[in-house]
């Protein structure tokens, strides 16, 4: 019988559940040292671990099983992997498939990408269950092949309405990237940006074109406070702005629901030209676990002992992505011995 319709024993909280989902790639390497830590830093934690992707479309068939979705649902968190896999690239099942239908089953439709280094600290909220990704799509007689980028003003207006809130704790600084120049959604959602505004006049809010904001990023990426956008643009711009703080093995991502679990996720892909060679950069994992930690546990001070783990091990055990020649397992096992000194110093 699956745990979740067990009810808690009386007189006692629940210990917090979380899924851990692997994934394709370097997933099982880079989720292998997350599951570690997670054991060190909340031991009351369950953990449960599933099939995802083209793994999960080896096993069942189904890039996200019906069992892999009940635990998630049944859970507080979840913790994932990267998915893809270029044997899928031409089939009809694919593993991106299985994240798409997690995403939008949960209704996880707020993805935080943090990208922070130096004087750059850009927070990107990206819509993540409407738009491209989401729209009609299918084959015409004549052979077109169409995509639809639809967007119901609801869905606009609660990403935004999030993107507003997270902006008034930080610098106060919004900005609103879209294509309102070609696009009609874009033009929707530059409408509706301009009423929630109202709602926050502390809150400074400027309009970009998408185009422009990828050039901004490059050029000058200390400009931006929260950027709020939708989901492909978001999708591009997150990449863009890991690039430029580090490197796609360093960013993190928490995709959040109104009330039910999130999924908390690296920015990067499953890197197959260096799987299984266990050199792949744990932090992007890592950093996500931290965003579980804060946002779904609540636990902010082992989520900033394991920020601050990071940034030291990074430092000093730099994997090949960033010139150094640590494994996977070196910076982990940094990340550990960093915490074990942080926990034994903690005052009792
Ligand atoms: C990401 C990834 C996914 C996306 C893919 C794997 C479907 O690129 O999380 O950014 O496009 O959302
Ligand atoms: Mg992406």
């Amino acid at each position: 019988m699956p745990r979740s319709s067990a009810p808690p024993p009386a007189g006692r909280t629940r210990r917090p559940r979380v899924v851990l989902l692997p994934g394709d790639g370097v997933g099982p390497e880079i989720a292998a040292e997350a599951r570690v830590v997670l054991g060190m830093l909340a031991p009351d934690v369950e953990l449960e671990e599933r099939p995802i992707g083209a793994a999960a479309i080896r096993a069942t068939g189904d890039p996200l099983p019906e069992e892999t979705l009940a635990a998630c649902r049944a859970a507080d968190a979840v913790l994932k992997g990267p998915v893809g896999d270029p044997e899928f690239d031409a089939a009809d099942v694919r593993p991106e498939q299985g994240l798409l239908r997690l995403r939008e089953a949960l209704d996880a439709y707020a993805n935080l990408r943090p990208a922070v280094s130096g004087d750059v600290d850009v927070l990107i909220v990206r819509e993540l269950v409407g738009g491209l990704y989401f729209g009609a799509r299918g084959v015409r007689d004549d052979g077109t092949v169409f995509d639809t980028c639809e967007y119901h003003p609801r869905l606009i207006e609660r990403l935004v309405r999030r993107a507003f809130t997270l902006a008034r704790s930080r610098r106060g600084q919004l900005t609103s990237v879209d294509k309102a120049n070609v696009l009609e959604t874009s033009r929707l959602w530059r409408r509706i940006v301009g009423e929630v505004a109202a709602d926050y006049p502390d809150v400074r809010v400027e309009h970009m074109l998408v185009d422009n904001a990828a050039m901004q990023l490059a050029v000058a990426p200390q400009r931006f406070d929260v950027i709020a956008t939708e989901n492909m643009f978001g999708d591009i711009l997150s990449d863009l702005a890991a690039a430029v703080t580090g490197g796609l093995g360093l960013a993190p991502s928490a995709s959040l629901a109104e009330g039910g679990p999130g999924i908390f996720e690296p920015v990067h892909g499953s890197a197959p030209d260096i799987a299984g060679r266990g050199i792949a950069n744990p932090a992007a994992m890592l950093r996500s676990l931290a965003l579980l930690l804060e946002h779904a546990l609540g636990r902010i001070e082992e989520a900033r002992s394991l920020a601050r783990a990071v940034e030291h091990a990074l430092a000093a055990a730099p994997t090949p992505d960033l010139g150094g020649v640590s494994t996977t397992a070196e910076l982990g096992a940094a990340v550990r011995e960093q915490l074990a000194l942080t926990v034994s110093k903690a005052p009792a």
